[in-house]
């Protein structure tokens, strides 16, 4: 019961993606079921975070306008917060002014 509600409650796109393996592999419980849509998220919040850390140590401003630098620069640690992975205030200063081209 409680599996074919969790089932009805996930985007058609992420259904499959926890239950598209092989009939072996396919989560037979509910709880099997909640630890596959776990390790999908997990995963994906896993190269979210590291594309978005990424992005923020290695993006410099160029020859792009300040304000849009800017902007790019909180957008990445905003991104991250909301992944529960938060840029302390210093870091993000550090990061903005070594992508200066100063
Ligand atoms: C960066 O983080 C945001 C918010 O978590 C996410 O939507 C976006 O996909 C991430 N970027 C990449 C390329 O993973």
């Amino acid at each position: 019961m409680l599996y074919v509600w969790l089932l009805c409650a996930l985007e058609p796109q992420v259904a499959t993606s926890v239950t598209g393996k092989s009939i072996e592999t396919r989560p037979k419980t509910a709880h099997d079921l909640r630890k596959s849509i776990e390790n999908l998220y997990c995963f994906n919040n896993r190269a979210q975070i590291q594309y978005n850390r990424t992005a923020l140590r290695t993006t410099t401003k160029r020859s792009s306008k300040m304000i849009d630098y800017l902007r790019k620069m909180k957008g990445y640690a905003d991104n991250l917060a909301t992944v529960g992975d938060f840029v302390i205030e210093s870091e993000l200063v550090s990061c903005t002014l070594s992508g200066l081209d100063i």
